[in-house]
């Protein structure tokens, strides 16, 4: 590895980056739907849904959020199922409960227009606010995410940590960035992020910070340590009467407020679901063949074993002592938003009921 750069010449080639990034940018970027134009609030909705997540799995869920929800007045007014609906396949759905309440505090009392103002907002951290001064209202504010820290590393020859390397570049991107053209700047490095200098295999020789690139290969960033993960496991009853399923809503941990199969955060054996059923009346149902699963959280990995149970026509009884409710499989597929972490499960009660 080569000596570490003064700090006078990080700042050097710091600055040169708008000029030979912006040229670049101008004829290589993506057509987004989110760079349609720079209204604040559709800046705003594209940032958070894009924080962990991919742009293509964000474009089709964008095109349809802002066609039902227009403005910051219909976001602040949305009930909660048709957000979550709205939100379903992009995971983390606290992001929508931010987004929501960030409306409704914008409603009240305006639209902050700089990085700090912006911060105050839920579901915006550093980043998200840099990203939405710069973009929506052109402010010298820097957004430095996963894609932008693997940019300047190479760059920069940096082998720190992402982490201080996202705090230092932050401070130390602010004075390259070139008035008017702020919101471009910051795209700009998202997208030789996201389409060049990509995490492995970067495309160098397209690059057009090639000449002074102090990496030229996926050699940095250095790996990081994969977060812990907890294995927990996990036992689902898939409560069936006829054509209507079960479901509850998780009071706690992870996905809560979410509608739910009844969920065990244990191993439940055939024995223990079977006596459940029978301290709860009913007997009568019938316990199928479970099947496996893995869900991946960020923090959480669930290992599942999923029950079918025929009521046997207890589904009152079994509403009362399980706290769940039951829906027509349809609505359930169509209409409710069932987080991922359940909704393999529905083709488990066939195939039309599993369908998408
Ligand atoms: N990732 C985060 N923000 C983005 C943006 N505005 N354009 C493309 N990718 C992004």
């Amino acid at each position: 590895m080569e000596q570490p750069l003064s700090a006078a010449a990080r700042a050097e080639l710091l600055n040169g980056l708008p000029a030979l990034l912006l040229p670049w940018y101008d004829t290589n970027k993506r057509d987004l739907p989110w760079r349609e134009n720079r209204d604040p609030y559709r800046v705003l909705v594209s940032e958070l849904m894009l924080q962990q997540t991919r742009v293509e799995a964000v474009r089709e869920h964008y095109v349809r959020f802002l066609r039902e929800l227009p403005d910051v007045q219909a976001l602040a007014a949305c009930p909660e199922d048709k957000l979550f609906k709205l939100w379903e396949g992009l995971g983390y759905y606290s992001r929508a409960r931010n987004l929501q309440r960030a409306a409704q505090a914008i409603c009240e009392h305006g639209f902050p227009q700089t990085a700090e103002g912006l911060k105050k907002l839920p579901g915006v951290g550093e980043y998200t606010a840099g990203a939405v001064a710069s973009i929506a209202f052109e402010q010298p504010s820097p957004a430095v995410d996963g894609n932008v820290v693997r940019v300047l590393s190479r760059y920069l020859g940096d082998a720190r940590p992402a982490a201080e390397l996202r705090k230092t570049l932050a401070v130390e991107l602010a004075p390259a960035y070139p008035a008017g053209r702020c919101g471009d700047f910051t795209q700009s490095l998202m997208e030789l992020g996201a389409t060049v200098c990509v995490p492995s295999s970067p495309l160098c020789l397209t690059c057009p910070l090639l000449g002074g690139c102090r990496t030229k290969s996926d050699a940095l960033p250095l790996p990081e340590k994969k977060p812990e993960r907890r294995k927990e496991r996990v036992t689902l009853l898939l409560f069936r009467a006829g054509e209507r399923v079960a479901l509850c809503r998780r009071e706690s941990g992870v996905l809560r407020g979410m509608y739910a199969f009844y969920t065990e955060e244990r191993a439940l054996t055939e024995g223990e679901i079977a006596r459940r059923l029978a301290a709860a009346g009913a007997s009568d149902a019938q316990i199928g063949l479970p099947t496996a699963h893995r869900h991946v959280f960020t923090h959480i990995e669930w290992e599942m074993r999923a029950y079918p149970v025929s009521c046997g026509g207890r589904e009152a009884e079994i509403a009362a002592a399980f706290g769940v409710t039951f829906y027509p499989l349809a609505k359930v597929r169509e209409e409710l938003s069932l987080p991922s972490a359940y909704r393999w499960a529905l083709r488990l009660f066939g195939d039309r009921a599993g369908a998408d």
